[in-house]
């Protein structure tokens, strides 16, 4: 049963915990997090600490600016102000994250604390959240990592110590789904559905988007920056619309490998014709099931593009650090300086923060598997306004900027 005492302290004692955030009251707050969570929140708005810790560096009404664009009251008043608003924001926000605060809950609005500071312009704030979501997911996908271990390890002694450790620390920490897709959507699920190929997009059997043409430029400019002469050894992992295929093509290469699992993408592929053009091999299959044996044969390339649908971001990540090492010529590429990789990076895209957090993560993690990342920015249009998600169940992509790497060997 209920007890309605009981349930009141508890709310009292949310209450104090968020107004202390958001005084940056730490003193107070350091005393109440000694019994209490820092992931309370509040039932009406659904703020976190977090979120109300940021919340509290919106500049008040009587010192927005008027309608000239002046600030009112005195401006070097306002200025340093909201100056040590921020610093103790800052203090603030340690103080939480040292405790356990999870970076990416939603309140009511369905926002981040990293939202509030992205939407707020508060740059401090919010790559400290930026900062706070690449820890948790590091410390996550470590864990993983040894649970899997630990799975195949007869002596596990040292193994759990360890695991223990990473668990302690990684205790209140959830993770986010970054699948390219609908992340309900599973990779085995995704190939037995029935796509639909309209002019500008492909879909799958739930309506939700795996292509699209308004990612040509993209595609575009990562085949310029992985295949910028003729002549080249190219591999691609997943051909969808055949964009970048296409873009490939009329660069002429010695040899064009495509991995291509789903059944309904091969039957096109062939019906335009792919399997009679000089130079392209066709892998039909999941890319798990081919590449062990293309590295097997030995056969090196000078460009690798990655872009699959449906999988999650440890498949990526395994595509890059067992097997790109291996299929990467070291001597190849236009200059014959080092083959060239690329993947397309649409990980977390619908939400800037995560967005941030998952492009942090990439790059350590290429880097830990021997490749040096360089990133170029390409901007987006507004896909909203050019009705590009009408008839699709869900938007993969909210961004103004694409963020687009392409890896060469370190060194
Ligand atoms: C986003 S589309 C690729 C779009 C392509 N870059 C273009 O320019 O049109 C993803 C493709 O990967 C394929 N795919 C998904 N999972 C795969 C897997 N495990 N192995 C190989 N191909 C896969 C899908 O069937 C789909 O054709």
């Amino acid at each position: 049963m209920d007890d309605p005492a009981f349930d009141t302290q508890t709310d009292l004692q949310t209450q104090s915990i968020l107004l202390a955030a958001a005084n940056h009251d730490n003193a107070s707050l350091r005393n109440l997090l000694r019994n209490s969570s820092a992931n309370v929140q509040d039932s009406e708005t659904g703020f976190t600490p977090l979120h109300a810790a940021i919340a509290a560096c919106e500049p008040d009404e009587d010192h927005a600016k008027d309608v000239n664009g002046h600030v009112n009251g005195d401006t070097n008043d306002v200025a340093e102000g909201q100056k040590q608003e921020i610093e103790g924001a800052v203090k603030t926000m340690k103080l939480l994250f040292e405790n356990g605060a999870i970076w990416n809950d939603l309140d009511v609005k369905g926002e981040t604390p990293g939202c509030i500071a992205h939407r707020l312009g508060l740059k401090e704030l919010y790559e400290l959240c930026v900062d706070a979501g690449v820890r948790a997911e590091m410390l996550l996908s470590r864990l993983e990592q040894y649970q899997l271990l630990g799975d195949n390890e007869e002596d596990e002694d040292e193994e759990e110590d360890e695991e223990d450790e990473v668990e302690d620390v990684a205790e209140g920490v959830e993770t986010i789904d970054i699948s390219h897709g609908d992340e309900s959507t599973e990779n085995p699920n995704y190939l037995a559905s029935n796509l639909t190929f309209d002019r500008d997009r492909l879909l799958d059997g739930s309506a939700n988007g795996v292509m699209m043409e308004w990612e040509t430029t993209l595609m575009q400019r990562s085949a310029e920056l992985l295949a910028p002469t003729e002549g080249l050894r190219v591999l691609n992992v997943g051909h969808g619309m055949g964009i970048i295929d296409g873009i490939f093509h009329e660069k002429k290469p010695k040899a064009h490998h495509i991995i291509e699992a789903h059944p309904d993408v091969i039957k096109r592929m062939k019906e335009q014709g792919w399997d009679k053009k000089p130079g392209v091999f066709i892998h039909e299959g999941r890319w798990q099931d081919i590449v062990p044996g293309l590295v097997e044969k030995g056969e090196l390339f000078d460009a690798i593009y990655f872009d699959t649908f449906a999988e999650e971001y440890k498949a990526l990540r395994e595509f890059f650090t067992e097997y790109v090492i291996g299929l990467l010529d070291p001597a190849g590429g236009a200059d014959g300086n080092g083959g060239k990789f690329g993947l397309f990076n649409g990980m977390g895209a619908d939400r800037q923060v995560v967005y941030d957090v998952y492009n942090k993560i990439v790059e350590f993690d290429l880097f830990e598997a021997g490749f040096d990342t360089e990133w170029e920015t390409i901007p987006v249009p507004n896909l909203d306004e050019h009705g590009e998600w009408e008839g699709v169940r869900r938007k993969y992509w909210v961004l103004a900027e694409y963020k687009l790497p392409t890896c060469s060997f370190i060194g």
